[in-house]
């Protein structure tokens, strides 16, 4: 027995040992970590449980018969996060340099399907040089099988991707099928096809980084969602990220008791916004003000800055946060704040997170561009988000809330459980000058006349109390008290139930 324990260990030794000490020595002058390493970082002290550390490719071409490193170049299981559970799988770029083999899609789909069947979140860590050369179609078949398992996942266990070394190609989709995206700067990138083919065919002289490195994703594409300087920070992150969120579809997300009493009152919040309602503020303070102990997790910091998202707590209950941004294009919809804010809504409604939504919108961004775009499609997006979703929906208008976009963003006609507005909000079709031109067009060059109309329309329609009338708003309320107003709210709603009508799926505008 001594020495069948002996060889197990050897066994161990040589799969821990990846590529060797040359390879694993060359990803730390890279200034990467190993997919051990890394998994060290993520995951709690001792909770990893490795599975399949002996599997081997089945490859026998090129040699590969010959060349055979247990683990197959990813190592996978479970383990904790701040004693919650989660499955991973790790790619040691050390072995193969990362590439996908058959049996390694194998070892990726065995967790993904046991995360499934006891209902637990999948992080993957990708460093990746794509599919495995060597086996061919093998290997593509892999892809498609672990993609399969991505769609299946989605909505029903969280599934969160570090990019952290290259991935490229067909490969791109696994991450992109996830819902959280995280990348490390100058040493991953995401794209379908690399420079040399971008020069080839397009004649564009680009670097890896410049097309598909931390930056182009996060400020550019908005394919990833938050870029960090080194591997530690971006899986450190990922843990924090990790604790608002449910394990699966049929939990909530954790509460956390918070010394934040939920009836704080911040006087600050009545002189937030500006005399002159056309002069910007920053909404990010007004959350931070709102939210247990300031701190909120924002998603997507760099991309669509004209909305915010992320998550908080209020009261102790996870929420999701989605909230006009007047520092930027005044707050205005556009194609790439929609899609955004569309798919974090969609996120929060599949994982039970409350929505609240901060409202200071003049409108749709006007012009060609948006138009020849699709504004029309996208911007259908975030309405369909809102309306089919049915968690607690919190609506807060803050100052604008125009046209369309006084509809789309969570109003009550799209069973927003509890809307509210600031005193100073304006909700009308349209700003005041743009009105009154239409209406009065015929005291066109009558600028006294026209600044009068103007000024009766304001005070007739800028204001919340016709929305009031109506039932619109549930109530008008004190700025400082938002938190309070909000976090009782929340408690009211812990137990709402609704459901949409039974079909197979939704056709969202895609
Ligand atoms: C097999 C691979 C590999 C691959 C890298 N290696 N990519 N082995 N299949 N796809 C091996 C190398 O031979 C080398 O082995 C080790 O990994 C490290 O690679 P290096 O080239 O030395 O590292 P580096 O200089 O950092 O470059 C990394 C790289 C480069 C940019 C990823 O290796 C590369 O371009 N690889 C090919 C990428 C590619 O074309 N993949 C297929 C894409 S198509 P040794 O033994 O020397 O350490 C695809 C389709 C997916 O993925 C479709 C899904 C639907």
């Amino acid at each position: 027995m001594e020495h069948i324990i002996k060889k197990l260990a050897e066994k161990r030794q040589a799969a821990i040992s990846g590529g060797g000490a040359d390879r694993i020595s060359a990803q730390h002058k890279k200034g990467k970590l190993t997919a051990r390493e890394r998994l060290a970082v993520l995951l709690d002290e001792n909770t990893f449980e490795e599975w399949d550390m002996f599997v081997e490719h089945r490859c026998h071409d090129f040699g590969m018969q010959d060349h055979k490193i247990p683990g197959d170049g990813v190592v996978t299981g479970y383990g904790m996060i701040n004693g919650r559970l989660v499955f991973v799988f790790s790619q040691d770029f050390t072995v193969y340099g990362g590439a996908l083999s058959e049996a390694h899609a194998e070892k990726i789909c065995k967790v993904m399907d046991q995360a499934m069947k006891v209902g637990a979140p999948v992080i993957g860590l990708n460093d990746s040089g794509g599919a495995r050369i060597q086996e061919g179609v093998a290997s593509l078949g892999g892809y498609a099988e672990v993609f399969q398992r991505n769609v299946l996942a989605s909505g029903v266990i969280p599934q969160i991707s570090l990019i952290m070394g290259p991935c490229a190609g067909g490969a791109v989709y696994s991450p992109a099928l996830t819902d959280f995206i995280f990348m490390v700067q100058d040493s991953s990138y995401m794209f379908v096809t690399g420079p040399e083919v971008v020069k080839t065919v397009t004649h564009e002289d680009i670097s890896a980084e410049e097309l598909g490195g931390a930056s182009a994703h996060t400020l550019k594409s908005g394919v990833a969602d938050l870029s960090f300087e080194n591997d530690i920070l971006a899986l450190l992150t990922v843990r924090r990220l990790f604790n608002y969120l449910p394990l699966n579809n049929r939990q909530k997300a954790p509460s956390r008791k918070s010394q934040d009493p939920i009836d704080r009152i911040d006087l600050s919040l009545n002189t937030l916004i500006p005399d002159n309602s056309n002069q910007p503020y920053d909404m990010r303070e007004l959350i931070t003000k709102v939210v247990d102990d300031g701190d909120f997790f924002e998603l997507q910091v760099n991309f669509a800055k004209n909305i915010l998202v992320g998550f908080a707590r209020i009261g102790g209950e996870v929420v999701g946060l989605v909230a006009n941004q007047p520092l930027v294009l005044a707050g205005c919809l556009d194609i790439k704040s929609s899609t955004k804010a569309a798919r974090f809504v969609r996120f929060c409604d599949a994982f039970n997170i409350p929505v609240i939504t901060f409202v200071d919108v003049p409108g749709f961004l006007p012009g060609t561009d948006q138009e020849h775009n699709g504004i029309i499609r996208h911007g259908a997006k975030l309405l369909y988000a809102y309306a089919e979703c049915t968690v607690p929906k919190i609506t807060v208008i803050t100052r604008k809330a125009y046209g369309g976009a006084y509809d789309v963003m969570a109003s009550k006609h799209l069973r927003g459980d509890v809307n509210f507005a600031w005193p100073n909000a304006e909700i009308a079709v349209m700003g005041a000058k743009g009105a009154v031109e239409i209406i009065f067009r015929d005291l066109k060059g009558e600028a006294d006349k026209m600044a009068e109309k103007e000024k009766a329309y304001k005070e007739r329609f800028a204001n919340p109390f016709i929305a009031g009338s109506r039932g619109f708003l549930d109530d008008v309320i004190d700025p400082a008290s938002t938190r309070k107003r909000i976090a009782r709210s929340l408690i009211m709603l812990r137990e709402k139930k609704l459901e949409n009508p039974w079909r197979k799926h939704g056709n969202i505008p895609l």
